[in-house]
């Protein structure tokens, strides 16, 4: 690995009690480079710009795919990545399906671990905070050819991460745009997925929800993700969530949610989520709650659902009564070493491994 620490460091002027999600980045990032049909090395090196054409390609055609994932410091400041080798195998899932060179595990975990060891000062402490680590894959070939790039770029940003309350929100079930299609690239991260998702929920929020319920692009009979998550949905005592296909991403948090959940006793139902099943419970007084789960917001308890025009009211469930809260918090309690992990979900990232 080439290590460059930067020589103007700007963690002096972090203040972890107020600063911006997403816009904030720590100190350094890593980048690697795909040329003549190889990776080159791994680079360590400060954050900041790095200059492409508009004629790059990934910008052109979207040949681009992304992870998102979390570093945690516990009460001692020891700090833990959560299940890193799903977001590892997925990046390469999304690089295969995108004609993206696969990566190496030694540049995923190797990259991952340095930097977060490196700027591990950047990790706010305390309850919901952490810091939200980036991979990113893209064409970086200056070329308008609509073809298979031959030069690529990995690299890993990271931004810290608060501990906000998000306020039940209200969602759209779509009955007019959809997500993704059979065949297409929905379990991926791909870069589009996330762009064209866009005007169809400011759309929604122009109707005044906050967030879209993707349907199936055939008939919009079945539920298949919420916003930029997975979708849970709890009738009576069991909770039901959409299987994953290649229209439905095999989110951690999701797949995290259904193992907690599993070993708890909670009823798990993985398989179709009908809308009008949804909305007959609703009607019969048996919805109990509908949220998403994603890795950025964690959850996302939903107040009420909006159907061809029609209004939908969700139960408001006390904390002890919630299972979104209660599986939130068992899944934080792991992330964070307060609680046994008995899955063996959290990877110490030991220190000084930058330097080795
Ligand atoms: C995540 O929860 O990791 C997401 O994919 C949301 C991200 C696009 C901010």
């Amino acid at each position: 690995m080439i290590i460059q620490k930067s020589t103007n460091p700007r963690i002096s002027t972090f203040d972890p009690q107020n600063f911006s999600f997403g816009t904030t980045f720590i100190d350094h990032m890593i980048i690697c480079e795909y040329e003549n049909g190889k990776w080159g090395e791994i680079q360590l090196i400060p954050y900041g710009p790095i200059g492409f054409t508009p004629a790059m390609m990934g910008v052109n055609y979207g040949q681009a795919c992304f992870e998102g994932m979390k570093a945690y410091k516990d009460a001692d400041g020891q700090v833990f990545l959560f299940r890193p080798e799903k977001n590892f195998e997925r990046i390469n899932k999304s690089a295969k399906r995108l004609a993206i060179p696969e990566i190496s595990e030694e540049m995923f975990m190797g990259g991952l671990k340095a930097l977060v060891d490196i700027d591990r000062e950047w990790i706010p402490q305390g309850e919901g905070m952490s810091l939200y680590i980036r991979p990113v894959l893209f064409a970086t070939e200056e070329a308008l050819k609509a073809r298979i790039a031959s030069k690529f770029m990995f690299a890993i940003v990271a931004t810290p991460a608060n501990s906000y309350y998000t306020a039940p929100v209200s969602v759209k079930i779509s009955d007019h745009y959809s997500r993704a299609a059979n065949g297409g690239v929905g379990a991926t991260k791909a870069a589009g997925n996330y762009g064209a998702s866009f005007y169809p929920t400011q759309m929604a929020m122009e109707e005044g929800y906050d967030q879209i319920i993707w349907t199936d692009d055939c008939s919009h009979e079945y539920f298949e993700e919420s916003g930029t998550m997975n979708v849970f949905v709890r009738i009576n005592d069991t909770i039901y969530t959409p299987k994953t296909s290649d229209k439905i991403l095999d989110g951690v948090t999701r797949d995290s949610f259904l193992k907690i959940a599993r070993r708890k006793g909670i009823d798990v139902v993985v398989g179709n989520v009908k809308v009008s099943d949804v909305i007959d419970a609703q009607r019969n007084g048996t919805l109990k709650e509908v949220w998403g789960v994603g890795t950025a917001v964690v959850t996302s308890i939903f107040a009420g659902l909006g159907y061809q025009g029609e209004h939908l009211e969700l139960p408001q469930l006390s904390d002890e009564e919630s299972f979104a809260v209660q599986l939130k918090n068992d899944l934080l309690n792991i992330q964070t070493n307060r609680a046994e992990d008995p899955f063996g979900w959290r990877v110490l990232v030991e220190e000084n491994i930058y330097s080795a």
